[in-house]
């Protein structure tokens, strides 16, 4: 039956991996941020019980779906034509590009990803930024040594902090996030025009209600208020 590995067939749990902010991060030993408030308010208008989250590497979240230990990634995970394959999407929720991260310190200053040549780069693997990355090896411009895989974007911009890697490739709202509070600053974007949806098991008709609730925060003002709330 559709729906009912995870919780039951009313209780949907969700999984994330809260190192992302300000979509997911945690506080105070609690998950917070927009998706998480987004996904609670879009499971319970569409009539579910939320379950509690599960916090996983963002490369697990997809099997772990799918195995149905969760029933909806709420993670800033991008709508992307290999992971349509294996999972459902609800209609995107958010639009975001790529940004370079380099230290503040004004020493490296690239304006393209030509200028990345020959530098140490870091992303969080199984990202979009990795993609980005892994486009840059292909073309020549850095090589696989050059490349710096974390386990997630904290310790990514951490080790940028440090001098470990020369630049970071990460979402720009994340981004923009790290520069209020850390010394690292936004050298350039990469246009990606990446749009970020709810992950469900490709059997679940629930799916349906969850992209009615989108609908209906955004139409009634609930969702504007979330993103002032965390963006702003
Ligand atoms: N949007 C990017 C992607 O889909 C990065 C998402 C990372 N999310 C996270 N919760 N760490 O690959």
């Amino acid at each position: 039956l559709a729906g009912c590995q995870g919780g039951s067939d009313d209780t949907i749990v969700p999984g994330t991996n809260a190192t992302f902010p300000p979509f997911e991060y945690t506080q105070d030993g609690e998950i917070v941020g927009f998706d998480v408030a987004l996904a609670e308010e879009v499971i319970d208008r569409a009539g579910y019980e939320v379950g509690e989250w599960v916090d996983i590497d963002f490369g697990s979240l997809i099997p772990s779906l799918n195995d149905g230990d969760i029933d909806l990634i709420a993670a800033g995970m991008t709508i992307e034509p290999g992971r349509k394959e294996q999972i459902d999407f609800s209609d995107p929720y958010w639009e975001a590009s790529q940004a370079v991260l380099v230290r503040a310190d004004g020493g490296f200053q690239p304006g393209s990803v030509d200028e990345l040549a020959d530098r140490r780069v870091g992303a969080q693997a199984g990202t979009t930024g990795e993609g980005q990355i892994e486009d840059l090896i292909e073309a020549g411009t850095i090589t696989e040594s050059d490349y710096r895989q974390y386990e997630n974007y904290t310790l990514a911009v951490q080790d940028l902090e440090n001098g470990n890697v020369d630049a970071v490739v990460i979402d720009v709202p994340v981004a923009q996030n790290f520069t209020a509070e850390r010394s690292v600053a936004v050298a350039f974007e990469i246009d990606t025009g990446e749009q970020y949806g709810l992950g469900m098991r490709q059997d679940d008709d629930r799916i349906a209600d969850i992209n009615d609730a989108i609908a209906e925060i955004r139409e009634d003002g609930t969702y504007d208020d979330l993103v002032a709330e965390w963006h702003e």
